[in-house]
């Protein structure tokens, strides 16, 4: 007689385990159990066995360690072929100790293959959830923002994923929603459900904020079609408010590279010099004393208190009103922002700006400056590529940072990487053991540390961006936060 195994479609693993157990007790061959009706409610066959938990000896069930993690992994797979595979496994290893080593055996290969299949599919959601707001009519009554995602996995992975989310996503609430269960975190209680979910509809300008943020750090140069379908596989782009883009960034990628290339020429002789020769101009007279921000402003125009102006095209002073409550500090003006006169205005100040837009913090309200305020380069070819300041650039330079903060006067200082980190603590350190703190720095004002926007777009791995991102933004959220409770 075949005996119907009682789980659940969606069982975990702990589920399994006791029926797993209590057929073991009973040495029920694996060839005996019919794992495969599992779903349509067959009744309790198990009611007919001696379930009290087994004493004698002989009976003891015994794994080698690695069997539980792969299990933990196999049962989250959607066949369910996963039960009976991990029976059979579970039956041969009370007599076949090392079968787990053996990598040509049939269901070894059958477990790794599940196992890559449920961890593929895991990474998958890690990196390609998207979460939306949830409009709320009366926002002054809710304190935290919530916000929800639908999401299409292979696999039973939602209970297994969810934390990375909690420890990603803490301080907002949120719902992940699946056809294979969901995930509910309110700030306190992260709590899952295997039942499906129904798929809502909804729009938000955080999907134009996505789509913004992919068209900036879609470098065409870089473009690997394979590589890039294989990242973020076709099925995944109907929930991805960026995958519209696609197409069309592909189809004119290669236009794109060869602007890119005229851009890249960045060694615009007459401009350079006109602008090097008006900061310099004698009718340009600074003030002696600077007296506002406005006047250091002027002073730093004909700044040489170290060798990077020489070869720069100008001063790159910070931006923004002289009242702001925060502060961020960069490095140092980039290629773009050479030219401009204005910090982060390149491809660094299209990821900051995105991550100030999703938080909610208005970049006219706010200071932006660098640690440095030359850009640093070699020129190579027609380009100019950055080079990092030294400890004596750094020094020179926070002359000018420390009066900015003077005349400011901010409740929040914000280091964007480990350069800002180093001029404002005023001595090497490790951007590591700083970040997503808020430090006290004198006269009542915080400094928090970050990330620089630059460290995201030298990130290859797609998935790896993603959630680097998702951190930089949720540091981005608590920098306003910090600053409304100063
Ligand atoms: N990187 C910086 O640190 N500052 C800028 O202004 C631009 C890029």
């Amino acid at each position: 007689m075949m005996i119907v195994a009682p789980l659940d479609i969606a069982a975990n693993y702990e589920e399994w385990r006791e029926v797993a157990r209590t057929m073991l007790a009973n040495s029920v061959h694996p060839n005996a159990i019919d794992w495969s009706r599992s779903a349509d409610g067959a009744g309790n066959l198990l009611d007919s066995f001696d379930t009290t938990p087994v004493q004698s000896e002989s009976k003891v069930i015994t794994v080698p360690k690695d069997f539980v993690p792969l299990a933990e992994t196999i049962i989250c797979h959607s066949s369910t072929q996963r039960f009976g595979l991990l029976y059979r496994l579970l039956w041969r290893l009370q007599s076949e100790k090392r079968l787990l080593e053996i990598l040509s055996d049939e269901d070894v290969v059958l477990a790794h293959k599940m196992e890559k299949s449920v961890r593929r599919d895991s990474h998958k959601m890690k990196a390609f959830v998207r979460f939306k707001e949830v409009p709320e009519a009366d926002q002054t009554a809710r304190a935290r923002r919530k916000f929800w995602a639908w999401f299409e996995p292979d696999h039973f992975i939602v209970e297994r994923v969810s934390s990375f989310f909690q420890r990603r996503f803490t301080d907002m609430d949120w719902i992940i929603a699946t056809p294979k269960g969901s995930a509910v975190w309110d700030g306190s209680v992260l709590k899952t459900s295997r039942e499906p979910a129904i798929r809502i509809d909804a729009e938000d300008t955080t999907d134009e904020l996505w789509r913004t943020y992919f068209a900036n750090i879609f470098n065409p140069a870089r473009l690997k079609i394979k590589a890039m379908q294989a990242e973020m596989p076709k099925k995944y782009w109907k929930n991805l408010p960026e995958a519209e883009l696609i197409p069309d960034l592909i189809n004119t990628a290669e236009a794109r590279v060869a602007a890119m290339r005229e851009k890249q020429a960045t060694m615009p002789p007459m401009f350079h010099e006109k602008l090097q020769a008006a900061a310099k101009s004698e009718e340009d007279e600074p003030p002696e004393v600077a007296g506002s921000l406005a006047g250091l402003k002027h002073q730093a125009k004909h700044c040489t208190r170290c060798d990077l102006y020489k070869n720069a095209t100008q001063t790159v002073f910070g931006d923004g009103p002289e009242n702001a409550d925060i502060i961020f500090v960069g490095e140092q003006p980039g290629d773009q922002e050479d030219l401009a006169g204005t910090p982060f205005v390149g491809p660094a100040g299209k990821v900051f700006d995105m991550a100030l837009d999703v938080a909610g913090i208005s970049r006219t309200k706010v200071y932006v400056t660098n640690a440095v305020k030359h850009f640093k380069y070699i020129p190579r070819g027609k380009r100019r590529i950055h080079q990092k300041p030294n400890m004596g650039e750094i020094r020179a330079c926070r002359w000018w940072l420390k009066q900015e903060i003077e005349f400011i006067k901010p409740k929040l200082i914000v280091a964007l990487g480990a350069t800002a980190l180093t001029s404002l603590m005023e001595k090497q350190q490790r951007l590591s053991d700083f970040r997503g703190k808020a430090i006290p720095f004198g006269d009542g004002t915080k400094l928090f540390v970050t990330v620089h926007p630059s460290y995201l777009l030298r990130i290859p791995e797609e998935d790896m961006k993603q959630a680097e991102t998702e951190r930089f933004i949720n540091d981005i959220r608590l920098v306003k936060k910090l600053a409304l409770a100063a």
